[in-house]
C-alpha cells in the first residue's frame, strides 16, 4: 500500500485509483460524522469570535459540513487534492477549494486539521504548519480575536502512565502509530513531540483538549 511497495504515496495511489479512493474517503466520512457532532458539541466555545475557517485535508467536506450548518455565519471552506473535491458543489457558507496544502492553504481566522498530521513525518508537519500559520496571519481586521489552528488528533500517553485500566488505549495508539509509518510516513505523537513541532513551527503556545476516546482537539496559537 505504502511508497516502499508501489513507489507511489498512498494519495498518489488513492487518486488514479477510484475504488480505493472512495473507499477511504468514505471510511474518514464516517468518523467525521461522529467526531464533528462531538466537536461541535463540547467545543463550541473554541469556534466563538471566528468569522472563517477553513477545514484542510477535509475530504468530501464532512465537518466542513457540520460546522457550516452549526455556524451560519461563519464561512467554511474545505480544502483537499483537487481529484477529492471534485464535483462538489459549494452551498451557502461553505466551500470547496482544490488545492495542494504543502503550497497554499487559504487565508481564515482559523485553520483545522483533522486527522492530518499523524499522516505525515516531522519536516512534513512543519511545512503545514506553517502554510497554516501564514494563513491565519494574513487576516487583518481591527478587531482582536484570537487566531489559531486547531489540531484533532492523538496524543500518545506516556509509557510509564500506562497501567491495567488503560493498556488497551496504549496498545491502539502504539497500533495506529505503526500503521502511520508503514502505510504513510507518519507517527502519532507525545505532547512533549507536538510541542516541539509547535514551537520549531513558529507558534507561541497551544492547549489541549481531550474530546472522544484517544482523540483531542489542540489548540495552537501563533
Ligand atoms: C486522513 S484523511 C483526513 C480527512 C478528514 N480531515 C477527516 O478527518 O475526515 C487525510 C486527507 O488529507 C488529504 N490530503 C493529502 N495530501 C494533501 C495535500 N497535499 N493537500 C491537501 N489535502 C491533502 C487527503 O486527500 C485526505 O482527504
Amino acid at each position: 500500500m505504502g511508497i516502499h511497495t508501489h513507489g507511489k504515496t498512498f494519495w498518489d495511489c488513492a487518486g488514479h485509483d477510484p475504488k480505493l479512493g472512495n473507499f477511504f474517503n468514505e471510511g474518514m466520512a464516517s468518523d467525521a460524522r461522529l467526531v464533528s457532532s462531538v466537536l461541535i458539541d463540547k467545543c463550541k466555545g473554541s469556534f466563538e469570535g471566528l468569522d472563517s475557517l477553513v477545514d484542510v485535508g477535509g475530504g468530501t467536506g464532512t465537518v466542513g459540513k457540520a460546522i457550516a450548518h452549526a455556524f451560519p455565519h461563519l464561512n467554511c471552506t474545505v480544502l483537499d487534492l483537487p481529484h477529492v473535491v471534485a464535483g462538489l458543489k459549494d452551498s451557502g457558507n461553505l466551500k470547496y477549494v482544490g488545492g495542494d496544502m504543502f503550497e497554499d492553504v487559504p487565508v481564515a481566522d482559523a485553520v483545522l486539521l483533522k486527522w492530518i498530521l499523524h499522516d505525515w513525518n516531522d519536516d512534513e508537519c512543519m511545512k503545514i504548519l506553517k502554510r497554516c500559520k501564514e494563513a491565519i496571519s494574513k487576516q487583518c481586521k481591527g478587531v482582536m480575536i484570537k487566531k489559531k489552528v486547531m489540531i484533532v488528533d492523538m496524543v500518545v500517553m506516556d509509557n510509564e502512565k500506562a497501567n491495567e485500566e488503560n493498556s488497551k488505549s496504549l496498545e491502539t495508539q502504539l497500533f495506529l502509530d505503526m500503521l502511520m509509518m508503514v502505510v504513510l510516513t507518519g507517527r502519532e505523537r507525545r505532547e512533549e513531540e507536538w510541542a516541539k513541532l509547535f514551537c520549531e513551527a513558529g507558534f507561541s503556545d497551544y492547549k489541549i483538549i481531550p474530546i472522544l476516546g484517544l482523540r483531542s482537539l489542540i489548540e495552537v496559537y501563533p
